[in-house]
């Protein structure tokens, strides 16, 4: 007796990848954590073979069996040059591909696909999903107000247009107060190059999100910011499911382990009083700066830890070797196991919202140094609303500079009351995941939306 093939499963889920930067690793996260709340669901993750083949190999994906990569667009030319040209190439004929590599999946198993998860940066699986008669669950891997200035990019554009405006206050917008301005906005809202693609494409995920998501999922929780959740509520029609932050139920992907020994560095040192530095996994800082920082922790002996993917001869000279006893540099570090050891006083950030997640929940007030994209509205947020952090001054290192935000930070006043309000966040954090916590509900809820 042959089954019937062919028939829609809520079963299979097919996973749609931006296949850059974080945003596969956030995807995976999400991804594992409804996973390990329905693990009769199974899930075709597509995406490049080289995002792929770092995410799933070795003991990475563990525990997991339901999950497999699939990788489309085979020949997909190599990184060179601006990641940003990668991207467009790969913007152009994404949707063919993936709609295409779908049917390939379909025909090979003989079993439909259910529901569409995919990152929120690929509004064109709206469209996909429609096609097929199913929902799509999009996601979006910054916090609540980042999501926010995309679906209000009409009126922003319109109140504060070209370039020279970047001082202008964002007040007009709801639940932002006089301390936001123009220039924490991502370029492509306002003051880049509005015909790039990249720009087409977030203004075009804006309006997608709001007409024909069936739910938009962050990795944020509720009370990390009620105001604007409320209000990224009532704009998205209440399809917004806050499901983080994940990394406190499922473990940042791949697994490494710990064999630069940090974790037992750390546990030599007094809490409170080390510098954790790490500038994300695709940013470094320029060589000026480096100088700068490295400088700084030189003159002012402070303990640290730094995670460092640039290039060493950016340090001054003989810095590795004076600073041996107080410092420790290493090319990766586990970020989530290391902010939450008692030893770490300051997380040195570029402000990417995951790094500012995972300070939140080891309770690790922030210094920052924001690069691009949602980092200088994260860190407007980190300063103003949560007041967990500071913005290095004059926004690059300087010696001097770095050397005030670092006393600051480690040992004057300032330092404890943010080390105060970054440990209620964190209480609120580990509320939201606990097991009536609102995230938690909320996952159970999108299972439930899935499996419909
Ligand atoms: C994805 O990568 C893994 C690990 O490198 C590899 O074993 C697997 O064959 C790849 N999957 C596909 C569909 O190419
Ligand atoms: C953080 O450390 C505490 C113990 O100090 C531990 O119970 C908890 O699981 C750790 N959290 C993470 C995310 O590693």
């Amino acid at each position: 007796m042959s089954q019937k093939v062919e028939s829609t499963s809520p079963q299979n889920v097919a996973v749609l990848v931006f296949p850059f930067t974080s945003h596969p690793s956030s995807l995976l996260q999400f991804v594992r954590s409804i996973s390990a709340a329905a693990p009769d669901m199974k899930f075709t993750f597509f995406s490049l073979s080289r995002s792929n083949s770092s995410l799933f190999s070795g003991s990475g994906n563990r525990g997991f069996d339901n999950i497999k990569p699939y990788n489309v667009w085979d020949g997909f030319p190599e990184g060179s040059g601006n990641p940003l040209e990668q991207i467009e190439l790969f913007f152009d004929r994404a949707a063919c591909t993936f709609e295409k590599a779908i049917e390939e999946v379909e025909a090979e198993t003989g079993h439909k696909f259910g529901c569409l998860i995919s990152d929120a940066f690929l509004w064109f699986s709206s469209d996909i999903a429609k096609k097929m008669h199913i929902p799509w669950v999009t996601y979006w891997i910054g916090e609540q107000r980042s999501l926010l200035v995309h679906i209000e990019t009409d009126i922003i554009r319109e109140k504060v247009g070209a370039p020279g405006q970047e001082d202008k206050t964002l007040d007009f917008l709801p639940v932002f107060s006089d301390e936001f301005r123009a220039s924490d906005l991502p370029k492509e809202i306002v003051f880049g190059n509005l015909e790039s693609l990249f720009a087409r494409m977030v203004h075009k995920m804006g309006e997608k999100l709001q007409q024909q998501a069936t739910v938009v999922a962050i990795n944020s929780f509720e009370t990390m910011d009620l105001k604007v959740t409320e209000e990224l509520k009532k704009r998205l029609l209440n399809k917004l499911i806050l499901v983080g932050p994940l990394h406190l139920t499922q473990p940042v992907v791949p697994d490494r382990d710990d064999k630069d020994g940090c974790l037992q560095w750390l546990d030599k040192h007094k809490p409170a009083s080390v510098a954790y530095i790490s500038f994300g996994s695709s940013g470094t800082l320029p060589p000026i700066e480096v100088a700068a920082l490295a400088e700084a922790l030189d003159e002012g002996g402070f303990p640290f830890l730094w995670s460092f993917r640039g290039n060493k001869e950016d340090f001054p000279k003989g810095f590795v070797d004076r600073t041996s006893s107080i410092g420790k540099i290493v090319p990766w570090a586990n970020q989530v196991q290391i902010l939450n050891h008692s030893s770490v006083g300051v997380f040195v950030t570029h402000c990417g919202w995951n790094s500012i997640l995972e300070s939140v929940t080891g309770g690790v007030p922030m210094i920052g140094r924001p690069v691009f994209a949602d980092q200088n509205l994260n860190m407007r947020s980190v300063e103003v609303v949560w007041k967990i952090g500071a913005r290095i001054e004059g926004g690059v290192f300087t010696k001097t500079g770095a050397i005030k935000a670092l006393e600051q930070a480690l040992s004057l006043e300032q330092g404890k009351e943010m080390r105060h309000r970054v440990g209620v966040l964190k209480q609120l954090a580990q509320e939201a995941v606990g097991s009536d916590g609102r995230s938690a509900e909320d996952l159970k809820a999108l299972v439930e939306i899935i499996k419909s």
